[in-house]
């Protein structure tokens, strides 16, 4: 596979031993392998788990197997060397683990154990990632290094071999983890462990997951952080896990067939982006009057934040303008069309050509970053945070609001159906299965991305009530 590597000061977290010793636990299912099987430590580090092992074994009385450990990073690799030196049944290879071949390590593995490295999309150099997304199968989206590790391990364990690995938790849920989770489900995934999110102090949120290498043969077992189990048959079909946990938790039942909220709504998206808020986005109380015809009232999702959940917008507390040079289809105006507006901008000319979208991609030094698709935008609407503590959905009822990149919009087909919608998104049943579905964030904030409102299924008694919407589902401010 090339000598492709990801920078390897990255996404070390090391495990303290009292978590790889519970792991160890897991892999050799609290009893003991036999002696002439071979275990694997992926990323090894400098031999946490293998130390972890060792203890293990000897505390039981049991005779160590084959170990190997392998890793890129030459230093570790050293100090693995040493901490092992003289023990002939550890083996530690210097080496990059996605690369190397089954043969280059003498064989199948009967154990898997890892820590892999946490490396986002981003922090991953391009060349990399088209190796990558050439080599695996679950190198789709903004996909993470670890995810590559379980696909590798899959190849490297031999039938029936059980693989335990701690991760963040967040393959259980992102999109970007859909190939993984449907590659998984073809396994026995007999158990995933939401470890408390204090065990790594960096490491937010992470999960044990042990896999063992047949077909799944019954449910798995969610151990939840409240200390709740909860056994479920994982989909196959790369949905989230933690939304099947947390359904079969609340004893919701998704419908027989589910009606989306995406069918409901002409658009659901972030909110514009102008590439520069501080020259497009203007007090409204220092707007020149000539400026006012491409003047629209504007939000930011912390602006958002100052009405009351679930309300009605009240438009006299908006602060905020946004400068727009488009007509309200959307077509960007000319540069005499809008003379007032373009020399307002021609101040800040040097910074607007600096954007990407002018400098790359070849738009008009004036126009938006993204452009807004006004005919939609300017209709009634529900607007919300991108990241939250809590979900709350408010109303744009005269459709006058264009929100700002912070915030995102659902503009339904039929506008009288903004309230009764607004209402269902602020019931605790939605806002129970968001705090479960969604992304997480620091600080226990929520990412309310708009492909998870898009999948919500509605309930019949909404569909059924769509004629009644504009006089009874009037929200209370
Ligand atoms: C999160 S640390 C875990 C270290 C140790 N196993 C532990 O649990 O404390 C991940 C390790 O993977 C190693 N690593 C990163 N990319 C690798 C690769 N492609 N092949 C082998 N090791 C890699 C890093 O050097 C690092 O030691």
């Amino acid at each position: 596979m090339g000598k492709a590597r990801v920078r390897s000061d990255v996404g070390k977290v090391a495990t303290p031993p009292s978590v790889a010793l519970h792991m160890v636990a897991k892999l050799f299912n609290h009893t003991t392998p036999p002696p002439e099987s071979r275990v694997l430590d992926a990323g090894c580090g400098s031999g946490v788990f293998v130390e972890a092992i060792i203890a293990y074994l000897r505390r039981r009385g049991a005779e160590i197997p084959e170990i190997v450990c392998i890793d890129n990073d030459f230093n570790l690799v050293n100090m693995a060397r040493r901490r092992f030196e003289g023990m002939d049944r550890v083996k530690v290879v210097y080496g990059d683990f996605l690369a190397v071949s089954e043969r280059e390590l003498g064989g199948g593995f009967d154990y898997i154990i890892s820590n892999p490295p946490y490396v986002s999309y981003e922090a991953i150099d391009p060349k990399s990632r088209d190796l990558y997304r050439r080599v695996f199968k679950v190198a789709r989206g903004r996909f993470d290094i670890y995810m590559l590790f379980f696909e590798k391990a899959l190849t490297l364990l031999k039938p029936k071999g059980r693989m335990v690995f701690i991760t963040p938790e967040k393959y259980l849920y992102v999109l970007s983890a859909s190939s993984l989770r449907r590659l998984l489900a073809r396994y026995a995934v007999e158990e995933i462990e939401l470890v408390d999110e204090r065990v790594f102090g960096v490491l937010a949120y992470p999960a044990i997951t042990v896999v063992r290498k047949e077909p799944p043969t019954g449910p798995t077992t969610f151990r939840l952080r409240d200390g709740s189990v909860v056994k479920v048959t994982l989909p196959g079909d790369g949905r989230s896990w933690l939304q099947v946990v947390e359904e079969a938790r609340l004893g919701i039942r998704q419908p027989a067939r589910c009606y989306k909220l995406e069918r409901l709504a002409l658009r659901i998206s972030a909110g514009v982006a102008t590439g520069r808020d501080e020259v497009y986005v203007v007090p409204r109380s220092t707007l020149p009057k000539e400026l006012e015809p491409y003047a629209y009232p504007t939000v930011s999702g912390r602006d958002l934040s100052m009405f009351k959940p679930g309300a009605v917008i009240d438009y006299s507390r908006l602060e905020y303008v946004m400068l727009i040079p488009y007509d309200r289809n959307g077509r960007l105006l000319g540069e005499s069309e809008a003379k007032p507006l373009i020399d307002y901008l021609s101040k800040y000319r040097q910074v607007l050509e600096e954007r990407v979208s002018v400098k790359h991609k070849g738009k008009k030094w004036y126009a938006l970053h993204e452009d807004p698709p006004l005919k939609y935008i300017l209709r009634p609407k529900i607007l919300w945070r991108d990241i939250a503590l809590e979900p709350s959905f408010y109303v744009d009822e005269r459709g006058e609001i264009v929100p700002r990149h912070t915030v995102y919009y659902l503009v339904p087909r039929d506008p009288n159906m903004v309230y009764v919608l607004a209402e269902y998104l602020n019931s605790s049943e939605v806002r129970e299965q968001l705090k479960h579905r969604c992304q997480r964030a620091a600080n226990n904030y929520i990412r309310l991305q708009s492909h998870i409102i898009k999948e919500l299924c509605i309930p019949e008694d909404i569909l059924t009530s769509k004629t009644h919407a504009g006089l009874t589902g009037r929200l209370q401010v």
